[in-house]
């Protein structure tokens, strides 16, 4: 992976439903650029936050197997009406990842939900549906998901997390090194590339791919 990923926000404005978040960041040239550099024809793409279903839909045109999971029924339908029948598409909490997918994976391209550090009650991996979020519960979640990611990825294959260091209310949360360290328990951090806006995304400081490897290479 190059050091420098260049990106547009026209380009973001283009993919986005007309409700889409402002703060999901995650583009169809980045996927693409991940997928190709960490993945080969044939092989099985997975996507535990799968959002508005860039992973999935990019994948499926580059050639590889698409496997989502996302927790509202709303987006879920939305990625499903971007795939073929061929994609999975699954409703459910990427908590308990293990129990909802199955079979290995050769590549985990996602981009998680996010959390700031000043402790705001609204839980990301409820969707923000409950008010029972605390950051080191989040990292510890965030964590055991990609333990799971770790089980399902074949030997030498690669996790890239999507993800940035925020600002809200003037505080900085690290959320990029934060769920790092966290992801980091479980495979091995191979690389770090700077995603670089044209016009800074809005409570974004420094956005990056991070490049995780399974403990065993192949
Ligand atoms: C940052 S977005 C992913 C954006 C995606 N990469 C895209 O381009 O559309 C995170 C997504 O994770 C979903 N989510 C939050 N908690 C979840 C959970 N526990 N399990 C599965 N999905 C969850 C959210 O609903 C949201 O759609």
């Amino acid at each position: 992976m190059e050091p420098f990923i260049l990106q547009r926000l026209s380009e973001l404005a283009g993919q986005r439903p007309p409700a889409g978040q402002e703060v999901v960041h995650f583009t169809e040239s980045l996927a693409e650029a991940v997928i190709e550099e960490y993945s080969s024809v044939g092989e099985r793409v997975l996507d535990p936050f799968a959002g508005y279903g860039t992973t999935l839909v990019v994948a499926e045109r580059l050639g590889r197997r698409a496997c989502g999971v996302e927790l509202m029924q709303e987006r879920a339908e939305q990625i499903s009406s971007r795939v073929s029948a061929d994609a999975e598409v699954i409703t459910g909490d990427a908590r308990q990842l293990s129990q909802l997918v199955s079979g290995t994976f050769d590549l985990c391209l996602t981009s998680p939900p996010y959390m700031t550090e000043n402790d705001h009650p609204e839980n990301p991996l409820t969707a923000y549906a409950t008010h029972d979020a605390h950051y080191a519960t989040y990292l510890e979640q965030v964590g055991s998901v990609f333990r799971q990611v770790a089980a399902l990825l074949r030997p030498g294959g690669y996790a890239v997390l999507n993800v940035a260091n925020i600002v809200a209310d003037g505080v900085m949360t690290p959320l990029a090194w934060d769920v790092a360290t966290a992801v980091r328990q479980h495979l091995v951090l191979r690389q770090e590339s700077f995603v670089c806006w044209d016009r800074q995304p809005p409570g974004i400081t420094g956005d990056y791919c991070l490049v995780f490897q399974h403990r065993d290479r192949s």
